[in-house]
């Protein structure tokens, strides 16, 4: 009996059906927003930058978000305070508690006890203060089973240790080598508790293979789209508010199933930031 090969017509990968979870998060208003030092490639003190552009900017954040129906609570900007606006180095918050940050540099390090100083008083009383340095979720990316970790320019290494050990998840290093992806959330965001989007080149090879073997279905970003801090995005697991001049980005995760949802920050990006550097979230578990 002779078996005749059969030619299977190739199916298009279904796309999944994605599924928002509805989000807490805390934002800092721009009201003192300028470049005044230099601590990442992204800043020149001589560009100029304007307060009143960023607020505007981050204005439509903020109503982003409540459009999309999440909660945005508010911390007060502290004057003489320029990056105050990136609310997520100001701590990790994982299952009601909060690992406290301690910044790299003298010029952010009053952040570090206004943010923990904030949390205490509006229902997450358990703040650790650390011990190591790190910058809350600029470095530290929660999902459902494990916490992804960055290092190698702002975060040290003993700082997931530490966090691990507070909020009793595992944290997994990776170890960053381009310091114009100087902090995990300019490399890298989850796109949902269990899948990631990154850029591969801000990643040595070691944690390169540990990302390939952890996230086989990743998304894999260009450089183009990381050079506007593309991977500075924020997803509910459906709506993904992304820079808006990542316009490769954009295409790929609609092919995913995701929904793009493009802003203009592009006055922040003069600090080095993008949407998720202006977000912290809170998470009650
Ligand atoms: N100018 C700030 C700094 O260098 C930008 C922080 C951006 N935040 C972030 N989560 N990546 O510290």
């Amino acid at each position: 009996m002779t078996v005749t090969p059969t030619q299977q017509p190739s199916a298009a990968p279904a796309i999944p059906e994605r599924t928002a979870l509805r989000r807490h998060y805390l934002m800092c208003r721009p009201e003192h927003f300028a470049v005044t030092y230099a601590i990442n490639p992204w800043m020149d003190p001589s560009a100029g930058a304007s307060a009143e552009l960023a607020v505007a900017q981050w204005e439509e954040l903020r109503s982003t978000y409540l459009a999309l129906g999440h909660e945005v609570s508010l911390i007060d900007p502290l004057p003489g305070m320029p990056d105050m606006v990136f609310a997520a180095n100001g701590a990790l918050v994982v299952g009601g508690r909060a690992y406290g940050a301690r910044f790299t540099f003298e010029e952010r390090a009053a952040e570090g006890p206004a943010y923990s100083d904030w949390l205490r008083a509006n229902g997450f009383p358990d703040v650790r203060d650390p011990e190591h340095t790190n910058e809350g979720e600029g470095d530290f990316l929660t999902m459902d089973r494990l916490i992804l970790a960055g290092t190698g320019f702002r975060t040290d290494l003993a700082a997931h240790q530490e966090a691990q050990e507070f909020l009793g998840r595992p944290v997994v290093t990776l170890r960053l080598v381009d310091p114009r992806f100087y902090h995990l959330d300019t490399a890298l965001f989850p796109l949902d508790g269990e899948n990631v989007a990154y850029f591969p080149g801000a990643f040595s090879p070691g944690s390169r293979a540990v990302l390939e073997r952890l996230f086989p279905d990743a998304v894999i970003a260009t450089e183009e789209d990381a050079a506007v801090l593309g991977l500075n995005a924020v997803s509910d697991g459906r709506n993904v508010v992304v820079n808006a001049e990542a316009t490769g980005l954009v295409k790929t995760l609609a092919e995913h199933g995701f929904e793009p949802v493009p802003v203009d920050l592009a006055e922040l990006r003069k600090a080095g930031g993008g949407p998720k550097c202006c977000t912290l979230e809170l998470r009650s578990n």
